[in-house]
């Protein structure tokens, strides 16, 4: 690929992470996910942010700076947004290729470069409102924005252009190829973009949704133009929309989201699994959108985008040696490591000779305080009695859901 000239003078490139990898070793990408790097040229040249170190992926990205042209050495600033290594890990390579590159990042990003990566020389530690003169109009003004989602993170505002380079935030899974601009998505590319926006904010920033906040609210005042994250597309005609879509879901946090219901359930022979359908029937008959996952088919990172949109949960567990069922039992611990707050909550499971799914259910969760309903729990296999009790528990969790908003 070449690089694409955004507006006069300022660039995005990129390489695309393949869908056969886990992103940071955990997540499934089935339609991969970008890492976008920006070139500003004024009488000098900054780059924001870089790519990782990984199979040819930096020589794919040499050849993107050739196409401006570029070389590598002709970079004189280098400004990390963000010191995870997906856009970092190439850098002590490309320090050795330009050891006069000059670093701008946060104080707790400089003590992260050195961890990472054994540099300490050419750093300049950067606190918000202050200004990196490029030189032909060109001018980048730093803003502390911690814990998105590390506690070193910065967004970077480019004033003639009113492009802000954010990194990790706005971003999202999926790969790209020759279109950049969310204006010059179709709809379906559209939808897709925004699905997988919340996947990556779910999966990534969620736990730190209390700072995105924050963060959004330190930029008021600043004639937002282009919002142009690390990963995904730059939304060029309506940046509104991504900074509206971070703010929607850090409010799902701790509830309510949005009044659908997500049905998460594991089964060992069958029983707990005859309640499913049942389960999802009453709540559709209420008109509630529902989701389903089952687990462990399911990878945790696409239960974690349904939930952490839902108001209402279904889990569905038997019970297993007094406890949960333990694949279950690391899907909700994955919850409460990213927070998933302020939910309404039916459970319903089997049980062979005693309960205990549900003790250590509402333990795990005290902290997320959800809300939950009593459970419909019984032994062996399910009655026509906790058949109907089914019915009517997941119909009372959606008329909820629904008063609720
Ligand atoms: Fe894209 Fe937190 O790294």
């Amino acid at each position: 690929m070449k690089a694409t000239e955004i507006t006069n003078g300022i660039y995005r490139l990129g390489i695309n992470l393949d869908n056969d990898t886990l992103f940071e070793g955990m997540w499934p990408m089935p339609h991969g996910i970008s890492i976008n790097s920006y070139v500003v040229r004024g009488e000098k040249t900054a780059l924001i942010d870089l790519v990782e170190d990984v199979g040819e992926k930096p020589v794919e990205f040499e050849q993107e700076l050739h196409s401006i042209p570029l070389q590598i050495e002709d970079i004189d600033y280098l400004i990390i947004n963000h010191m995870e290594p997906d856009h970092t890990s190439w850098l002590p390579k490309f320090y050795k290729r330009n050891p006069n590159l000059q670093f701008y990042i946060t104080e707790k990003g400089a003590a992260v470069l050195k961890a990472f990566c054994g540099i300490e020389t050419n750093v300049h530690i950067i606190k918000t409102g202050d200004t990196l003169d490029l030189g032909g109009g060109k001018a980048l003004t730093f803003y502390e924005a911690p814990n998105l989602h590390w506690p070193e993170t910065m967004l970077t505002f480019e004033q003639s252009s009113g492009i802000l380079f954010t990194c990790d935030a706005f971003g999202s899974y999926g790969a790209i190829t020759d279109v950049i601009f969310d204006d010059q998505l179709s709809s379906e590319q559209h939808d897709f973009f925004m699905r997988e926006a919340l996947r990556y904010y779910a999966n990534i920033i969620g736990g730190f949704s209390m700072f995105v906040k924050k963060a959004i609210d330190r930029l008021d005042g600043l004639d937002i133009k282009m919002i142009a994250p690390s990963h995904g597309i730059v939304w060029r005609e309506n940046p509104r929309e991504i900074i509206d879509a971070y703010l929607r879901f850090a409010r799902y946090m701790n509830g309510p989201a949005e009044p659908e219901v997500t049905v998460i359930w594991s089964s060992m022979y069958g029983n707990t699994e005859r309640l499913v359908n049942v389960m999802v029937q009453g709540v559709r008959s209420e008109g509630v959108p529902v989701h389903v996952h089952r687990v462990p088919d399911d990878h945790v990172g696409f239960i974690l985008a349904s939930a952490w949109k839902s108001s209402g949960l279904i889990v569905g567990m038997p019970t297993y040696e007094y406890r949960m069922f333990p694949p279950m039992a690391w899907v909700l611990d994955m919850f409460g490591r990213k927070k998933v707050c302020g939910k309404k909550v039916l459970r319903f499971g089997s049980f062979g000779w005693s309960g205990g799914a549900q003790r250590e259910l509402q333990i795990l969760t005290e902290k997320l305080k959800w809300d939950f309903l009593d459970p419909v729990e019984w032994q062996g296999a399910p009655s026509e009695d906790v058949l109907n009790l089914a019915a009517k528990s997941s119909r009372k969790l959606a008329r909820q859901i629904k008063a609720a908003g």
